[in-house]
């Protein structure tokens, strides 16, 4: 699995962070900005991001801003993304076990690198648990059909 991953300029340096750990364990990712030093409104790389995970190019992403909310509701507004901000350990692994998210979104200014990392641990190797989870998250998806 390619990953993308994807910051504003208030989430660069735990997004260096976390590619760090990507390179380390051989894990492929696809950087969509933005770069150290550069300022960059949350819902430009959200969105950018957002229609390349529910297009299929991406099959899940990492968001970060200041504090993973911008981010989280920017990404949400695309049909397909289920885009979870997750600031600790065990709603990490719900979000992927009930809520089969396929976006993780963080704040750099709310989570220290190490909680982050493990975050990202547990996300990305956390199965979807299907079964009664999936039918409500069909349900969640029918909400958008609606709109
Ligand atoms: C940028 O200063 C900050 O507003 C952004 O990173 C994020 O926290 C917004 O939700």
């Amino acid at each position: 699995m390619v990953l993308a991953i994807g910051s504003d300029h208030g989430g660069v340096h735990l997004k260096d962070e976390i590619k760090h750990y990507f390179t380390e364990n051989d894990i492929e990712f696809f950087d969509f900005g933005a770069q150290v030093g550069e300022s960059v409104d949350y819902p430009d790389v959200a969105k950018k991001l957002a229609v390349a995970v529910a297009d299929g190019t991406y099959e899940r992403g990492i968001l970060i801003c200041g504090t993973g909310i911008g981010v989280s509701i920017s990404a949400n507004k695309v049909h397909g993304i289920r885009a979870a901000l997750c600031t600790d350990v065990y709603s990490a692994q719900m979000a992927r076990e009930h809520n089969d998210a396929n976006i993780l979104t963080l704040g750099e200014r709310v989570t220290g690198p190490g909680l982050a990392l493990m975050i990202v641990e547990t996300w990305l190797n956390t199965a979807f648990a299907g079964g009664r989870h999936a039918r409500r998250v069909n349900k969640i998806m029918e909400i958008e059909q609606n709109r």
